[in-house]
């Protein structure tokens, strides 16, 4: 079952009535008519308890990594729209007007956002949200900073009746997409365009680093959600974490969200959000209430037992190997003043690190549901 915390709401927002589980809003206006239900239970969605695993933990591990790195590892392509972008040691980045973001919109980091999208599709139980949205008709949705689209797109395909969009600051998406489906070029820092009161359901996943001002954001999305609406925030902890072994200290995993937690700090745009109760202070800040925070750990490798979360991980594996140097080289280069070659240092630790079954590593991933009165 998932571990769903309630949060504590200020007096006069959700009150008492505040349900417990993630499809548990009851619905006070029409548009929150839900007919969804909790996510069935699996290992996944028991974070309090260690997950069980298929190996000996810290027991002799040949750094038998669960995917052979060389096999996933291809050459970049080259598009012509990609000159148009900001260039670093051979990747693209986009430009924005109200600054610089952190990763790369080429190909590898594509691959990457792409199996993560697996991965937390297995992690949510094969599903795309926990928001008790109505299945039969959920409305109009917006997915901000939809990287690759995928997310929209499962969307889209598994609710015909949605009228979707996801938006970006790089067109990073495919163009052949289902008819009830948009991809916008926009950035979500500017005013928006939309009418207030207009959408259904709003979705930001992985958003950490590139938000000055979360309360700020969460008010925006909540003028423009139609009461009775949803926002569900997802965000991918920087922490690598074991239940299992004593990682020690100077672990590359403490090193890793170290580098991120201090870069966010030094751009004015926090990682830090993926911690625990962060998003939901923020939500509750911007005046959503029924907010529902439910914490569920990603394993980075094949090492679960359960197949489910056995299979999430290895999709995290394979992003992570495919793509650590494209997640770390900004924000370690241009905004920590790190060489590239302590870049490649610190990434060939971490490529060690996750390829260890044995440390039965993972990470948490926080969602948060709030539903605009
Ligand atoms: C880590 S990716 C996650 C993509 C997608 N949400 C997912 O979960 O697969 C973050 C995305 O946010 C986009 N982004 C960052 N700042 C943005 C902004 N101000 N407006 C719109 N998109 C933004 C980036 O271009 C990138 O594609």
């Amino acid at each position: 079952m998932a571990v769903t915390h309630s949060s504590p709401e200020p007096s006069g927002s959700a009150g008492p009535e505040s349900p417990a589980t993630p499809s548990p809003a009851e619905p006070t206006t029409s548009a929150a008519q839900t007919s969804a239900s909790a996510p069935e239970t699996t290992a996944a969605l028991e974070p309090e308890a260690p997950l069980e695993a298929d190996v000996q933990p810290g027991g002799d591990d040949d750094n038998d990594s669960a995917i052979d790195a060389g096999s996933v590892l291809s050459t970049d392509t080259l598009t012509p729209s990609i000159l148009e972008y900001r260039q670093l040691h051979g990747r693209t980045y986009p430009n924005a007007k109200t600054g610089d973001y952190w990763g790369p919109n080429d190909e590898r980091q594509s691959e990457g956002l792409d199996l993560i999208h697996n991965a937390l599709t297995l992690l949510l139980n094969d599903r795309l949200f926990l928001a008790p949205l109505r299945q039969d008709d959920p409305g109009r949705v917006l997915d901000i900073g939809t990287g690759t689209g995928i997310w929209a797109l499962d969307f889209a395909d598994e609710f015909p009746s949605a009228d979707v969009i996801g938006t970006d600051l790089s067109p990073m998406q495919p163009s052949w997409v289902p008819p009830n489906l948009r991809f916008e070029v926009d950035d979500c820092l500017l005013e928006w365009t939309w009418p207030e009161n207009h959408f259904d359901f709003v979705h930001a996943r992985c958003m950490y680093g590139s938000i000055p001002d979360w309360t700020e954001m969460d008010t925006k999305i909540l003028r423009h959600l139609k009461p009775g609406g949803y926002f569900e925030h997802v965000e991918i902890g920087c922490q690598g974490l074991s239940d299992h072994i004593e990682l020690g200290p100077d672990h590359v995993f403490d090193t890793w969200a170290q580098v991120f937690y201090e870069a966010g700090e030094k751009t004015g745009r926090p990682f830090t959000i993926c911690l625990d109760g962060e998003m939901a202070k923020h939500m509750r800040a911007a005046g959503f209430v029924d907010i529902q925070e439910t914490k569920l750990k990603l394993p980075i490798n094949s090492w679960a037992k359960d197949p489910k979360l056995k299979k999430a991980g290895t999709y995290f594996h394979y992003a992570l190997e495919r793509d650590m140097e494209g997640f770390s080289m900004f924000v370690c280069t241009q905004v920590l003043g790190w060489s590239k070659e302590e870049v490649h240092v610190m990434v060939a630790r971490m490529r060690q690190a996750i390829r260890t079954k044995s440390l039965c590593p993972y990470i948490t991933v926080n969602v948060v549901v709030g539903r605009k009165p």
